[in-house]
């Protein structure tokens, strides 16, 4: 069984990296060209000529396609071949792979599974990033682990008190367990703190001088996306805390895109509501996550180095570890469905008249 669910959404790259020169990036362990057309269009083909497979992101960007640097054969963003320099026929089975690739609300998603299946409605919405009231920001982590050991961190925020005491953690999140329902695509989580010391991330933002109502909502969209919105408020008020006036606002994606079965693509982005507007908190923001995510790699790289040097080791569960558990089994799930699709698509008889 691959270890990847296919069918499904996945962040490629942040729109801005994708301009007039090809990106190689290997995704899911195949390895894919990124380009964008002089109009605009962004394209994802596998990265390996049909020729004499030389990888197509050493080609050049045309109007109508990507011609390959080594003999100059060219290739629409559909992957058929439209030109062979110095032949006039070009045989229907010329081309490579396609992928299709939408870009919405500043990010490239890609469908690494069957095309015919790719509906755009699926992709999970982060327009706060691209909403001029939302200040955002974003960065991209290149990690030495696989990506459901980052799943569940995500998913278990008591690491925070330890992880990231200088950054996002306060002393109660491991008692403050988070309320789990499970629905078709994943499981919502929603956590409320009262009376609290923000982080020290949230007092910097939020502007805070005492004492905070904190709230999460989150949500893990399977396989790979994590959608934390996040905030206080000044302790106290009436009502809950994220209607409250005069909090602090984040709308955190954590975008997990498997590059091998070891190695992880995290991209994130954070759009943020301040209760005092200041152009200077989202770049103090931006420095506070790169810190706590920095805090986070360190610490996931060298579990994966301990989990590959002792294979037979087997972990202990805890309470806390409920939420990572049913997502663990709900993309397990999800991987045997895709499983069994394959090979009921391989085991089906040939209509009849294609019989050899
Ligand atoms: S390897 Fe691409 S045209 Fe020959
Ligand atoms: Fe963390």
């Amino acid at each position: 069984m691959t270890a990847f669910v296919k069918n499904t959404w996945y962040v490629a790259a942040m729109a801005e990296e994708c301009c007039d020169t090809p990106i190689s990036r290997m995704i899911l362990g195949e390895r894919v060209v990124l380009f964008r057309l002089p109009d605009g269009r962004g394209a994802a083909l596998e990265d390996r000529c049909c020729h004499r497979l030389a990888p197509l992101s050493m080609g050049d960007i045309e109007p109508d396609g990507i011609r390959c640097r080594y003999h100059g054969m060219k290739f629409a963003p559909s992957g058929r071949c439209i030109e062979i320099p110095g032949q006039d026929e070009i045989g229907p089975q010329m081309g490579v792979r396609h992928y299709p690739l939408v870009e919405r609300h500043g990010l490239l998603w890609i469908w690494m599974g069957e095309p015919e299946r790719a509906d755009d409605s699926l992709i999970v919405d982060c327009h706060w990033h691209t909403d001029p009231d939302w200040p955002t920001t974003q960065g991209y982590i290149h990690y030495q682990a696989r990506f459901q050991l980052i799943a569940d961190n995500l998913l278990d925020f008591s690491h925070l008190t330890y992880v990231h005491r200088t950054t996002l953690g306060n002393s109660g999140f491991p008692d403050a367990r988070p309320q789990i329902e499970p629905f078709e695509r994943g499981i919502r989580l929603t956590r409320e703190m009262r009376d609290i010391e923000p982080s020290p991330l949230h007092r910097m933002a939020g502007r805070f001088e005492g004492r905070v109502d904190f709230w999460n909502r989150q949500v893990w969209w399977l396989p790979s996306v994590f959608e934390n919105w996040a905030g206080s408020v000044a302790a106290g008020g009436e009502g809950p805390a994220h209607e409250r006036e005069g909090g602090f606002h984040l709308r955190h994606f954590s975008l997990l895109t498997p590059e091998t079965e070891d190695t992880t693509h995290y991209f994130w982005i954070q759009p943020c509501r301040f209760p005092v507007p200041d152009p200077d908190l989202i770049h103090q923001v931006k420095r506070g996550i790169d810190t706590a995510f920095e805090e986070d790699r360190l610490i996931i790289e060298a579990q994966q180095r301990v989990m590959k040097e002792s294979p037979l080791a087997r972990p202990m569960g805890i309470q806390a570890d409920k939420a990572l558990n049913m997502v663990r089994f709900m993309n397990e799930r999800w991987l045997r469905r895709e499983a069994a699709e394959r090979k009921a698509a391989s085991d089906s008889p040939l209509p009849t008249g294609e019989r050899a």
